[in-house]
C-alpha cells in the first residue's frame, strides 16, 4: 500500500474510533530540538552512559555530576517549544473530550505545554524535584540549601529529579490508568519510540484496538502495528487527527 493510501486508512480509523490512546516517546519531541536517547549520532545515550547518569546509585556516587546533567537538560527543555505534533494531539483532545488518553515516556513537559490534560507521565517530569531519601519533618523544599543538588538544611537529604531512573518503579498510578486505556482503546497511536523500554512498550501489545505507529525509522514494535506510517511526527500527527 502506498504511504498516502495508509495514512488515508489511518485516518478513517481515527475518525471511527471511540477511544484513542496514543504512546509517545523522545522521537515526539525531535522536531522540537530535544535530542532523543538511541539516535546512533545525536542520542544522550550515545554520549553518555545511562548507569552514570539515570541511576540512584549514580545519584548517590556523584550527586554533583548526575545532578548538573540534569540541570543542562532542564536548560535546554526551557529553551524549546511544543511542534505542530504536540499541538495537535492536544487540539485533538479539545475537540473530542473524553476521547483521547495521552501516554508519554517523555519528562519534558511539552505536551503539557501544548495544552494536553491529564497526561500519564510514565516517567516523571523533569522539571520537577522530589526528596531522595524518604522526607523527614525537616525536609522542606522553600528551605532546601541552594547547590548542586540543594539538600535539606538540617538533615542533608538531597533533591533529585522527579524522573524515573534505571531500576525504579513506574508511577502506580498512571501506569495503571496507561494499562486500562490500552486495554479499553480501540485504537493506539505509537509516535516516536524506539519500543525497547518496558513497560512503556508493551502498552502496544497489550491494545485492545488497532495500532498505528508514526516513526522514521523501524521499530522493535513494528510487527504488532496493524499500519507504520514512515515519517515524523510533527508533520504526520496534523494530517492524521484533522476533523
Ligand atoms: P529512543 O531514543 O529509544 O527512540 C526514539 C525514537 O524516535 C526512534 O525510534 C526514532 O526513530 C524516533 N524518531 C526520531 N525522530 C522522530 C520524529 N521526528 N518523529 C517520530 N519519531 C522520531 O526514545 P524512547 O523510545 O522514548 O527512559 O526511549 C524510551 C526510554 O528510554 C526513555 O523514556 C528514557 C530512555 O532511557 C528513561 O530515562 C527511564
Amino acid at each position: 500500500m502506498s504511504e498516502d493510501v495508509l495514512l488515508q486508512e489511518a485516518r478513517r480509523w481515527v475518525r471511527d474510533a471511540r477511544r484513542i490512546a496514543v504512546l509517545t516517546g523522545a522521537g515526539m519531541s525531535a522536531e522540537s530540538g530535544v535530542p532523543t536517547f538511541r539516535d546512533a549520532q545525536t542520542g544522550l545515550w550515545a554520549k553518555f552512559d545511562p548507569q552514570q547518569l539515570a541511576t540512584e546509585d549514580a545519584f548517590r556516587a556523584n550527586p554533583k555530576m548526575v545532578w548538573d546533567w540534569y540541570a543542562f537538560r532542564r536548560d535546554m527543555i526551557a529553551k524549546v517549544e511544543p511542534n505542530n505534533g504536540h499541538r495537535a494531539l492536544a487540539a485533538f483532545a479539545q475537540r473530542h473530550p473524553h476521547r483521547m488518553t495521552l501516554i508519554t515516556q517523555n519528562v519534558d513537559g511539552l505536551h503539557q505545554r501544548a495544552g494536553s490534560d491529564g497526561v500519564l507521565a510514565l516517567h516523571g517530569n523533569i522539571s520537577e524535584d522530589k526528596w531522595l531519601d524518604v522526607p523527614k519533618g525537616c525536609c522542606n523544599t522553600e528551605t532546601a540549601m541552594p547547590g548542586s543538588p540543594p539538600r535539606c538544611e538540617r538533615c542533608g537529604n538531597m533533591l533529585r529529579p522527579a524522573v524515573v531512573w534505571f531500576g525504579e518503579a513506574l508511577p502506580m498510578q498512571a501506569l495503571i490508568a496507561a494499562e486500562t486505556a490500552a486495554q479499553e482503546c480501540d485504537l493506539m497511536l505509537v509516535v516516536g519510540t524506539s519500543g525497547v523500554v518496558y513497560p512503556a512498550a508493551g502498552l502496544a501489545r497489550t491494545a485492545a484496538g488497532r495500532v498505528v505507529i508514526i516513526n522514521p525509522e523501524p521499530t522493535e514494535l513494528d510487527d504488532a502495528a496493524d499500519a507504520v506510517l514512515r515519517g515524523k511526527a510533527a508533520q504526520l500527527l496534523p494530517l492524521l487527527l484533522e476533523d
